[in-house]
């Protein structure tokens, strides 16, 4: 008989493989359900990036082995991107290392710097793979509380010094999944100033940095003067060029935390198919303004959303990057049992606030990745839903 290794018992199933088979349930009873839960964008990339893909693949020359790093053009193109957005200039060759995902990277960023029993600073609610990859290391996750009264920013300043003093790694995520919050530069000076006096390193995850409305550009944490020196940024073509199914991201910052996480990595993948890297090139150097209209899509998605849950009475606020509402549950319903109903009764999928972290319980997190057509008819049925007694009494 097998059994699991111990440190695989304490490692949970992702939540939405076990949603993926609720829904194939319902659909094959004949509902037609409203995806609202997952953070894959709808759209395609521009035709450019498609084209780049296209033409590498149909080429005999672009099927082999890649190196771990990719190539230098990709890397140049990482580079670029920071230096056109943020004015930060980075070395392609020692501060860049491409990624399949960045959720590759921060998960196996734990391997390569936490040993058994130290502490992994996490915020909760939170991204799951901060936890995940700290536990798998043997770390210890230390859970910062996000709450609406603090902006959903952790309380750096009241963390107890001993607990800082045996953290290795500081998590943050801004615009933030889930609570789609965001970070004012100051709250970046602080994280690095908190990092420098704990000698520990900040691991910034800026994967919905480019997902951003009403003119707001979110800062990166790099921006901060000598950040890179004990700082590092994720970054991913899949929520910013809508490339989520294409693997591509990037580990930015410090070269010695680089060096280590690409140690890891070079033992776990043999690197990436060559037209994939092409085209994410093209994706990072080529034309950009199709973004802004992509975000404009999202922003008229967000204005119905946000209208329609507040005339419905849910208390949302605006969010002003991400691709979520962070939205609170009615009284009375822990958020498992709200979403668990509304995907039942009313075949609309959200995700329970709760699965990002005992943080989360109150909330369901709602995206923006079905069109105003789809989001309007969720609006319809969760009214529905109320108007039949649906919302229990508090
Ligand atoms: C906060 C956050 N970080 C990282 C990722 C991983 O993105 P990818 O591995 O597609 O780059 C996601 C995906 O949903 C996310 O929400």
């Amino acid at each position: 008989m097998l059994s699991p290794a111990r440190r695989l018992e304490r490692s949970s199933t992702q939540f939405f493989a076990s949603l993926n088979q609720q829904v194939a349930r319902l659909q094959s009873a004949g509902k037609e359900v409203i995806r609202l839960d997952v953070g894959s964008p709808d759209l395609p990339p521009a035709a450019h990036i498609i084209q780049a893909l296209a033409q590498a693949a149909s080429r005999p020359d672009r099927h082999g082995y890649q190196s771990h790093n990719a190539t230098p053009a990709l890397r140049a193109a990482w580079a670029g991107m920071y230096l056109r957005l943020y004015g930060v200039e980075l070395d392609p060759e020692a501060q860049v290392v491409p990624l399949l995902g960045s959720k590759e990277g921060i998960f196996h960023l734990s391997l390569a710097l936490v040993e058994e029993g130290e502490f992994v600073l996490i915020p909760d609610p939170g991204y799951l793979t901060y936890t995940q990859g700290a536990l798998l290391s043997g770390g210890a996750p230390y859970y910062l509380p996000l709450t609406p009264e603090r902006g959903f920013l952790p309380d750096l300043a009241s963390l107890p010094p001993e607990v800082a003093r045996r953290a290795r790694l500081l998590w943050l995520n801004y615009p933030n999944n889930p609570t789609a919050a965001i970070a004012p530069p100051e709250f970046f000076v602080e994280a690095v100033e908190f990092a420098r006096r704990y000698d520990l390193l900040v691991c910034h995850d800026a994967a919905y940095a480019q997902v951003a409305f009403d003119g707001y550009r979110p800062p990166s944490l790099l921006e901060v003067p000598g950040a890179e020196e004990i700082a590092i940024e994720f970054n991913t073509l899949s929520k910013s060029h809508n490339m989520a199914g294409w693997r591509v991201g990037a580990a930015l910052g410090n070269p010695e935390a680089l060096r280590l996480l690409y140690k890891v990595k070079t033992n776990a993948d043999s690197g990436h198919f060559l037209p994939i890297l092409e085209a994410a090139t093209a994706a990072l150097s080529g034309d950009q303004s199709w973004l802004e209209e992509r975000n404009e899509i999202y922003s008229r998605r967000r204005d119905l959303l946000v209208a329609g849950l507040r005339r419905l009475g849910f208390a949302v606020e605006s969010p002003r990057a991400s691709l979520y509402v962070w939205c609170p549950v009615p009284d009375g319903w822990s958020s498992s049992e709200f979403a668990a109903a509304l995907l039942e009764e009313a075949y609309v999928s959200l995700t329970p606030g709760v699965v990002f972290g005992p943080g989360g319980e109150g909330f369901v997190r709602i995206t923006l990745t079905q069109t105003e057509e789809r989001l309007a008819v969720a609006l319809q049925r969760l009214e529905n839903w109320i108007s039949k007694g649906g919302q229990r009494a508090a």
